[in-house]
């Protein structure tokens, strides 16, 4: 080896230190962001499955639902809003309204009383895949027919 080629070598040996540097301490600092338009959305669901949560679970006792060419036609005791209806919202705000005590309710007449929803969360009792089924349920229309 002559001492041009040397040199070369020392050079780019160098080069790609200074590179492998560079991208370590390039890839430590910057802390990772939410990309832009992100937004969480739950899976799409199986109805039939969130059907026999809601029953298992017994939903019914406090919300009414009816459920056409089913002879599921429950009458709860009205402690809780008939969900005929809740399938126009969104799939998201419904799987909240099981999983977290909502500080807001889209029934009509119904309210928070301090700070606490009277439903209570079910966390500790449905699995995620249950809650994602459960949700499919409510968001198939059980009156109108819709998706
Ligand atoms: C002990 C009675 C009770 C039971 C059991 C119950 N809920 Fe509720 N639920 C309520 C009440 C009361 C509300 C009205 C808001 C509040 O005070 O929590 C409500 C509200 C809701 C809402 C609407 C929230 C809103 O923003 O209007 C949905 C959806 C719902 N419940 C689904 C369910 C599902 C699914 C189950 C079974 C896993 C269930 N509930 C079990 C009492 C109950």
């Amino acid at each position: 080896m002559n001492q041009r080629s040397a040199l070369m070598l020392g050079t780019c040996v160098l080069a790609i230190a200074i590179a492998a540097n560079l991208a370590w301490t390039a890839g430590a600092p910057t802390p990772p962001k939410v990309p832009s338009g992100w937004k969480f959305t739950l899976p799409d669901g199986d109805r039939t499955a969130g059907k026999t949560v809601f029953l298992s679970m017994k939903c019914y006792s406090c919300h009414a639902i009816d459920i056409p060419g089913e002879k599921l036609t429950m009458r709860s005791k009205g402690a809780g809003p008939e969900l005929n209806g809740y399938s126009i919202l969104p799939k998201e705000y419904l799987a909240e309204s099981i999983i977290k005590s909502h500080a807001v309710v889209a029934a009509p007449g119904y309210s928070v009383k301090e700070g606490r929803a009277s439903m209570g969360e079910y966390n500790h009792f449905l699995t995620v895949q249950e809650l994602v089924d459960l949700v499919a349920f409510l968001k198939q229309g059980t009156k109108s027919g819709a998706k």
